[in-house]
């Protein structure tokens, strides 16, 4: 299986972070994107430099590159998640104004009609950002904000990871345990 990763410059990077690990462990080829600013909250958030969590993805890119070949809708993937997700890139995707590598990539994945996950980063939202996100919506794109649940009774900050990480991989059709599910 192969899925586009794209990361922005929200807060909560180590979600994707996490995600790109738990993908790994699983053995799915990942493509991965980041944004400028994704790359400063990397520095920011987190102990990882960006060129280490570059090397978790089978094939990284930068976010200008426009002639890689996740720019074109003709490179097959089965889908696309972007986590965290800021409101800005939610925006653009909305609008299909695909002026960088993640937002085009995003918006071939939409054409294609395939499943692109949207992990919306911000609170509390405005009434733009939430016409975006509905936008979205109807255009096809599942925006799950990062928002966890809490009936899988966390004890530690990785359990939220999971349960994220969880929810995207139900999402994409990939079987997990990752979660303790509500019986
Ligand atoms: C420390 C920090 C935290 C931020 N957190 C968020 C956030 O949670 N959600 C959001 O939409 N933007 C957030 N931003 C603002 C975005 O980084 C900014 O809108 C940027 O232009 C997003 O660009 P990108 O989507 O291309 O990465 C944050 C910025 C900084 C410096």
């Amino acid at each position: 299986m192969r899925i586009i990763v794209g990361i922005s410059g929200a807060s909560g990077i180590q979600y994707g972070v996490e995600l790109l690990k738990a993908l790994k462990g699983k053995k799915i080829e990942t493509y991965l994107v980041m944004s400028e600013w994704a790359e400063k909250l990397i520095e920011i958030e987190t102990d990882y430099a960006p060129k280490e969590v570059k090397k978790l993805a089978i094939k990284s890119f930068g976010n200008k590159e426009m002639d890689a070949p996740i720019s074109s809708s003709s490179f097959l993937v089965d889908g696309m998640v972007v986590v965290p997700c800021s409101v800005k890139t939610a925006s653009e995707i909305a609008n299909a104004h695909t002026g960088t590598l993640l937002t085009r990539a995003a918006d071939n994945v939409l054409k294609m009609k395939k499943t692109l996950v949207l992990g919306v980063r911000e609170t509390p939202l405005s009434s733009p950002a939430l016409e975006q996100m509905h936008k979205l919506s109807l255009a096809g794109a599942i925006v799950m904000p990062l928002a966890p649940g809490f009936y899988h009774k966390p004890k530690e900050i990785k359990d939220l990871f999971s349960f994220i990480n969880g929810k995207i991989m139900d999402c994409l059709g990939i079987e997990n345990t990752e979660f303790k599910r509500w019986e």
